[in-house]
């Protein structure tokens, strides 16, 4: 009886540790912490120190950013507007954030992994196919319009692609502040140094100078 006990114990303690670890950011200790960006320049932390509350005002509250159209007029046909603690930061402790991304018609948002955060995307204009690949490599996929959710996994491989013939919209919400990313195409071919040739093209089936072709795009 004891031992089951404990056993239930034991079990109980290690799913709040998987709770514990599934979570995003970590709980706020106060109603709210608007950071103080430029201190956080100075500080090794990990998180940003609050103004003191006799500085907030409405306004800190308040984001207008992601009212406004991004410019697709570029190679891949993309903008990103993002609203995270760095554009809004009366986000910082409260373990959420947003970002508005604007595709041309054929404009792709590259495939790249957030690090910190699960993604929910909600269309606003245009069809959108969003797709993401597991750690078991299956790929998932659905086209998606105005009003219609997907949602990415934390860490998973995804991407948004306009298959529509206009131009399309949508915002994506994060559960961190700062969901960082991973954009697979520069990560490979444009990292600063960057990945010795003969690793890519070992790790690519390729030869070396389609490696060397391929990095002159990203700036190597
Ligand atoms: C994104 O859109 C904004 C607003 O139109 C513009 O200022 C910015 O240059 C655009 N960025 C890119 C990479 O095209």
């Amino acid at each position: 009886m004891e031992a089951k006990l404990s056993d239930r114990a034991i079990s109980t303690a290690l799913l709040f540790l998987l709770l514990a670890v599934c979570r995003s950011d970590p709980n706020p200790l106060r109603d709210f912490c608007v950071a103080d960006l430029p201190a956080a320049d100075t500080l090794t932390s990990n998180g940003i120190p609050c103004k003191p509350p006799s500085a907030v005002a409405d306004d800190d509250f308040f984001f207008g950013g992601l009212a406004v159209e991004g410019d697709t007029d570029n190679a891949l046909g993309f903008n990103i507007t993002r609203a995270t603690v760095s554009e809004f930061p009366a986000l910082n402790t409260l373990g959420l954030s947003m970002a508005r991304i604007d595709l041309g018609p054929g404009g792709v948002n590259v495939p790249h992994t957030h690090p910190r955060a699960t993604e929910l995307v909600l269309g606003l204009e245009g069809r959108v196919l969003v797709g993401f690949v597991t750690s078991s490599n299956v790929y998932y996929s659905k086209v998606i319009g105005k009003g219609e959710l997907f949602v990415v996994p934390r860490g998973m491989m995804h991407f948004q692609f306009n298959v529509g013939r206009s131009k399309a919209s949508f915002v994506v919400a994060f559960d961190s502040q700062s969901p960082g990313g991973v954009g697979a195409p520069l990560a490979m071919f444009g990292s600063k140094p960057a990945i010795p040739n003969q690793v890519l093209a070992k790790s690519l089936f390729a030869d070396e100078a389609l490696v060397a072709t391929l990095k002159a795009k990203f700036g190597n």
